[in-house]
């Protein structure tokens, strides 16, 4: 029989109104679905119906207006505000767009410094640094500063220190955006490569159809709402 892997992700009904002035922007408008550990989710959608405001809320980075949320059944709205940012800084990754490195920082002390915060040991986070460098193929630029490397690798270094922890869900907002077809390739190769050897969840937004080829699932978004969502082989 085969294994049914389980749900990590409950969503239910979630809503985002932005409120700016007298004009209120409904963001998203009623969302739900169920992740199982181990897809690999590609969010579609045009420019503005509601990608990165998902994420941001599947990321612990915003809350919803009106919905539920559960990850692994803890209810992780509701969370005290400290509890909040504890859970996401220690269990979960997040990719932005445009990489978010510190430009004084090597390779290496970028993705271990936030290992450092949480009290770990510099032995232990240099370490763990490493080992997450060399899962995204920079094991050989451990010490480039980020002006040294291309804009694939300094993805792949925003990637290394996101998986640095081992979080139980990744999340990437157009992690490709800046990058050419090839550069993509590579940083896209570096997460089929997580999903399918090591087994990780990513929750990844992307406007690019042929991007859809690396994911295991692919939900669209128009104004706010769910359009599609199927299941494909990986
Ligand atoms: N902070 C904000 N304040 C007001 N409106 C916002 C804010 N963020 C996003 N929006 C609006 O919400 C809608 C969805 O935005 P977003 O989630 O960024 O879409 P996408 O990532 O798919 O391009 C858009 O109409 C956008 O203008
Ligand atoms: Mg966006």
């Amino acid at each position: 029989m085969m294994k049914q892997e389980k749900t990590i992700i409950k969503i239910k009904d979630l809503q985002r109104h932005y409120k700016t002035g007298q004009v209120i922007v409904k963001a998203l408008n009623g969302v739900s679905f169920e992740i199982k550990k181990g897809e690999f989710i590609a969010i579609m959608g045009a420019s503005g119906s509601g990608k990165t405001t998902m994420l941001r809320i599947l990321g612990l980075i915003d809350k919803p207006t009106k919905g539920e949320y559960t990850i692994n059944n803890l209810n992780v709205i509701d969370l005290p505000e400290q509890e909040r940012t504890y859970y996401r800084l220690t269990q979960l990754g997040y990719v932005f767009q445009d990489y978010a490195l510190i430009n004084e920082m090597d390779a290496s002390e970028n993705v271990y410094i936030l290992s450092l915060m949480e009290g770990k040991s510099k032995k232990e986070s240099i370490l763990t640094s490493k080992q997450a460098l060399q899962k995204v193929g920079l094991g050989d630029k451990l010490n480039r500063i980020p002006d040294q490397l291309s804009g694939g690798e300094k993805q792949r270094v925003a990637v290394a220190r996101a998986i640095a922890k081992k979080p139980k869900i990744l999340f990437a907002d157009e992690p490709c955006a800046n990058l050419d077809t090839h550069t993509s390739k590579q940083v896209l190769e570096v997460f089929r490569t997580l999903n399918k050897k090591f087994g990780q969840t990513i929750v990844m937004v992307t406007h690019e159809p042929w991007h859809t080829k690396y994911v295991s699932r692919i939900i669209k978004l128009s104004d706010g709402l769910i359009i599609s969502d199927k299941k494909r082989r990986g």
